[in-house]
C-alpha cells in the first residue's frame, strides 16, 4: 500500500507512515549488499579464527536414502512448546508413522533453574512412554533424537555444549556446559528407559527430514520463534575441522546459527526499535539478524513502534486512552501482526476489534491505517531479510536450482511471508521475470517435513547405521580411532 492511497489520514500521521517506510523498507541494492556480506560471514564461521556466525559442524554426515528403518523417540525442545514423538520409519521407501504429544513449556522454566527444566522434560518423556508402552520396568532403552534448538558446540553427535541461550531463555548454569549429561541424569533419576543417540538442531532435522522425501532439498530453514538454517558442506571446505584429516569430500551438515549474523552491526539497517529490543533482551549484542526476523520479536517491534508514536508529540496516537496493556513488554506475539495483516475489511474492523479486545484501545480510522501499514512493513522486512540468508548459502555453495525446506510458525502462518521472501530472492539472484505464473522458481522455498520429529528420528537412525559400519567420526573421540 503506497502512502498516497491513504485517504483521510491527517498530515502528521502520513508523515509518520513515510518515516516508518524509510526505516523498514529494504531496497534490492541493500538486500544484495547484505547477501554479499553474509556469504563472507558464512566463510568466516567455517574458518579457524571463526566469526559471529557459529557454523557448527553437527556430525550428521549423510543424507538419508529413504530406506532407513526402525522405531525412535524424538524430543523437540524448541522455543515455545515441548513435543515428544515416536516415529517408525517403515519398510516402504520414505514412509513413516508418527504418534506425538505436545506439552506446554511453562514460561517460568525458561528463566528458572536448570534442574527444574530437566526434571520437567524427564516427566513429560516418562508420561509419554507410560501412555504408549505401559510398564516401563519391562522396557529396553529406546533410542532418542533430542532436538535442542539452540547454538551448541558438538565434538560428537551426542554432545552439545550450549554456546548461549537464545529466544528469551535465560537459565543459569547451562551456557558453556554439555547439556547431555544434565538431561541423562534427570532421566536416570526418574528411571526413564531412554538412550540418547543424537543431539540435533531443528534446522539440521528439517534438512534431513525434507531430503528424505525430496532429494532436491539442499537447505533446511526455521522461521519460527527463532530463525536459522542448515546445509550440507564438504569437510574440505571447513578449515576449522582440518586437524581431523577427514576426506575432503566427506559431507558434514552445518548448523549455521545465522541468527547471529551481523552482531557487529556492519550492514543490517537497524532501527531504534531494533536497538531497544536488543538492549532490553537477556543477551544484548547477540542474535542481531534473528531479532529483526523471528516470531518472538515481530510483535514486540510493532509494540515498540506503537508506544513510541503514542508518546511522540507529533503523533500522539491513542490520545487520552489507557495504553497500560500495550506498555507490557512482549504482550503481543507475531500472531497479533498476522491477524492485522489478514484483516479482509476495507475499514479494518477486525483490527479495531483486536485492539479493543486485547489492549482495551479503540483506534480511529487513521490510526488503523497506520497500524496496518506498520504490520506490513515489519512483516515484509522480516521476509526480505530471510531471503538474504537463503541467497547467501546458495551463492556460497553455487546452488543454481534446488529446494529449500522451511518450517516454523512465521513461515507457515504469517500472511504473505512466502511470497515476499520469494520475491526478494528473485531480486537478489536476478532471475528474469516468470513467463508462466505456475513455473517453479530456480530456488524454491517450500514447506518442510517435520524436522524436529521425523528428522530427529532419521538422524538417530543414520547415527546407529554409522556405528554399525564402524564409521565413528564424531561419535567416538578422535583419539580412539584412526
Ligand atoms: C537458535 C537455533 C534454532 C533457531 C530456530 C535460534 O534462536 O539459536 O539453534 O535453530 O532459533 O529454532
Amino acid at each position: 500500500m503506497a502512502v498516497g492511497s491513504f485517504i483521510d489520514v491527517p498530515k502528521n500521521l502520513l508523515k509518520e507512515i513515510e518515516h516508518l517506510e524509510q526505516l523498514f523498507t529494504i531496497e534490492t541494492k541493500k538486500l544484495k549488499e547484505i547477501t554479499d556480506h553474509f556469504v563472507n560471514e558464512l566463510e568466516k564461521g567455517l574458518s579457524v579464527e571463526g566469526g559471529s556466525i557459529p557454523m557448527n559442524p553437527t556430525w550428521v554426515m549423510s543424507f538419508p536414502t529413504g530406506y532407513e528403518t526402525g522405531t525412535f523417540l524424538a524430543l523437540d525442545m524448541g522455543g515455545t512448546n515441548l513435543r515428544v514423538c515416536q516415529i517408525t520409519l517403515t519398510d516402504q521407501k520414505s514412509e513413516f508413522d508418527i504418534i506425538q504429544s505436545k506439552y506446554r513449556l511453562p514460561e517460568e522454566l525458561k528463566t528458572g533453574e536448570a534442574d527444574e527444566l530437566w526434571e520437567y522434560i524427564a516427566d513429560c518423556l516418562m508420561q509419554f512412554i507410560e501412555t504408549h508402552h505401559g510398564d516401563v520396568s519391562k522396557l529396553d532403552k529406546i533410542p532418542l533424537g533430542f532436538t535442542f534448538s539452540y547454538p551448541a558446540t558438538q565434538n560428537y553427535i551426542d554432545e552439545g555444549i550450549l554456546q548461549r541461550w537464545t529466544k528469551g531463555f535465560d537459565i543459569t548454569g547451562v551456557e558453556g556446559h554439555n547439556v547431555v549429561p544434565m538431561f541423562e541424569s534427570a532421566l536416570s533419576r526418574r528411571g526413564v528407559p531412554i538412550k540418547l543417540s543424537a543431539l540435533i538442531n531443528d534446522t539440521t532435522g528439517t534438512l534431513i527430514a525434507s531430503a528424505y522425501t525430496d532429494p532436491k532439498m539442499k537447505i533446511g530453514c526455521i522461521f519460527g520463534t527463532g530463525c536459522n538454517a542448515a546445509y550440507m558442506e564438504d569437510c574440505g571446505s571447513i578449515p576449522k575441522l582440518a586437524h581431523l584429516n577427514l576426506p575432503p569430500e566427506t559431507p558434514m551438515a552445518i548448523n549455521c546459527e545465522w541468527g547471529a549474523f551481523d552482531n557487529e552491526h556492519k550492514v543490517l539497517p537497524r532501527t531504534p526499535y531494533d536497538a531497544k529490543i536488543d538492549s532490553d533482551s537477556p543477551r544484548p549484542g547477540q542474535q542481531a539478524f534473528e531479532k529483526m526476523i523471528a516470531g518472538l520479536y515481530l510483535g514486540e517491534i510493532f509494540r515498540l513502534v506503537m508506544v513510541d508514536l503514542h508518546e511522540k508529540d507529533e503523533t500522539r496516537i491513542f490520545e487520552n486512552q489507557d495504553i497500560s496493556k500495550l506498555q507490557r513488554p512482549y504482550s503481543l506475539d507475531s500472531s497479533f501482526l498476522s491477524s492485522i495483516e489478514e484483516d479482509p475489511f476495507e475499514n479494518l474492523s477486525e483490527t479495531a476489534d483486536l485492539f479493543r479486545n486485547q489492549l482495551g484501545i479503540s483506534p480511529n480510522s487513521a490510526e488503523l491505517e497506520l497500524i496496518r501499514r506498520t504490520a506490513e512493513l515489519i512483516g515484509t522486512r522480516a521476509a526480505r531479510l530471510s531471503a538474504c540468508g537463503v541467497a547467501a548459502i546458495s551463492k556460497k555453495k553455487g546452488f543454481k536450482e534446488c529446494h529449500v525446506g522451511a518450517d516454523g510458525s512465521v513461515f507457515n502462518k504469517y500472511p504473505n511471508f512466502k511470497a515476499r521472501g520469494a520475491a526478494a530472492l528473485r531480486e537478489i539472484l536476478e532471475w528474469p521475470d516468470k513467463t508462466d505464473p505456475n513455473e517453479e522458481d530456480p530456488i524454491e522455498i517450500l514447506a518442510a517435513e517435520d524436522g524436529s520429529g521425523v528428522g530427529a528420528a532419521l538422524i538417530a537412525a543414520l547415527t546407529l547405521q554409522r556405528v554399525k559400519q564402524g564409521n565413528m567420526h564424531g561419535i567416538l573421540h578422535p583419539e580412539n580411532f584412526s
